[in-house]
């Protein structure tokens, strides 16, 4: 048994408000408790086609943003998921181990390769989650802290481990599980509290970014969908209410209050005052972090040098585990 924590977040674009509470947030916690892995996974970002400079700005974009909101580099080990090759090469191996079935259940392989999930769509899409396995397990971590949408990413990866040690009679991979705070699972879009909010969604008023001006934040709460009730008097009354709850949740969750406490301060109100709440907590919230990323920018050797401390501490133990696993499956050592 050990204490150490592996999680990651793709840099695909900068980090929305949703990654921060239902994930990174925890990360910062976990930092003072556990051996934390956090990894930038560049190589999952490649299943979908993407220019290559907007990729490099991205990266160290996201590194600046995991350092604004709290990430320590001299406890958490900050990566990128390409600078520690044993990801891909573990990989392969679970790749061998991985039943074509499990990956084309997997909803996220519905979702994005749609119409095209028989022919035409990358096998990148479809390989995905062996490789989030890889990152996962190469670590043995009990627990990964993630937002609901990871969950059934993580029953995989628990059922890969499991193949592994059945296949090879060890006990070598404990079964890893997902860390998620309800409340804040999933945050959903402003524009639509039944969807999640998302990077990819094709309307940039549905997300609050952390980067985005206290004007534009500001905005984009005015303008998010609401019903047209008043806010209800107790959390029972947030059935069939997705927008009123999601606004209630984020003011909860940035105040560090629970649901139930934000329900009762706005009872029977209108959504104005409940969104001028959101607006004030987002936005006294997100500015300084902000103005961190931006100075975090202006200093881009010290980024990359935060990176390759931790890309040898996290080598360091994927690579043992690499060698552990060649040595379960009958490779010969290179002596
Ligand atoms: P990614 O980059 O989409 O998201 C990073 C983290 O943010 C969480 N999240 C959310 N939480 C609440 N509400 C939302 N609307 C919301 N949107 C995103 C995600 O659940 C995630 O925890 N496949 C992963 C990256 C990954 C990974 C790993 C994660 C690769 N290898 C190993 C954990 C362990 C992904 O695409 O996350």
């Amino acid at each position: 048994m050990n204490d150490r924590i592996l999680s990651g977040i793709q840099p695909t674009s900068s980090m929305h408000i949703g990654n921060y509470l239902g994930a990174v947030r925890h990360w910062v916690s976990m930092q003072d408790q556990y051996d934390t892995y956090y990894c930038i996974v560049d190589l999952h970002a490649q299943t979908i086609p993407r220019d290559p400079e907007e990729m490099r700005a991205r990266s160290l974009e996201l590194v600046a943003t995991l350092l604004a909101v709290g990430i320590d580099p001299q406890r958490a080990a900050l990566f990128i998921q390409s600078h520690v090759p044993a990801h891909a090469q573990l990989a392969w191996l679970l790749t061998c181990l991985t039943p074509l079935g499990w990956l084309r259940r997997m909803t996220q392989f519905k979702d994005k390769a749609g119409s095209k999930a028989d022919h035409d769509a990358l096998a990148g899409l479809l390989m995905y989650p062996v490789l989030m396995a890889a990152d996962i397990l190469l670590y043995r971590p009990r627990r990964v802290p993630v937002g609901e949408d990871q969950k059934q990413h993580l029953e995989l990866t628990r059922e890969i481990a499991q193949s592994f040690n059945a296949r090879y009679k060890v006990d070598f991979f404990p079964l890893p599980e997902p860390y998620i705070i309800k409340q804040t699972a999933r945050i959903m879009s402003l524009r639509d509290g039944t969807a999640k909010m998302s990077k990819s969604d094709q309307s940039a008023a549905a997300c609050l970014m952390l980067q985005d001006s206290d004007e534009d934040l500001r905005r984009k709460i005015r303008k998010a969908k609401t019903d047209s009730d008043l806010l209800p008097e107790t959390p029972q009354g947030l059935v069939r209410r997705p927008e009123a709850r999601n606004l209630l949740t984020m003011v909860a969750a940035l105040r560090g209050q629970t649901l139930e406490h934000a329900v009762a301060e706005f009872a029977g109100q209108p959504f104005a005052p409940l969104k001028d709440a959101l607006a004030q907590e987002v936005i006294s919230t997100l500015a300084p972090i902000r103005a961190r990323i931006e100075a975090l920018l202006a200093q881009p050797a010290h980024l990359k040098a935060i990176l390759a401390d931790g890309a040898m501490r996290a080598d360091a133990v994927a690579r043992e585990t690499l060698r552990q696993v060649e040595d379960i499956i009958g490779f010969l050592p290179r002596g």
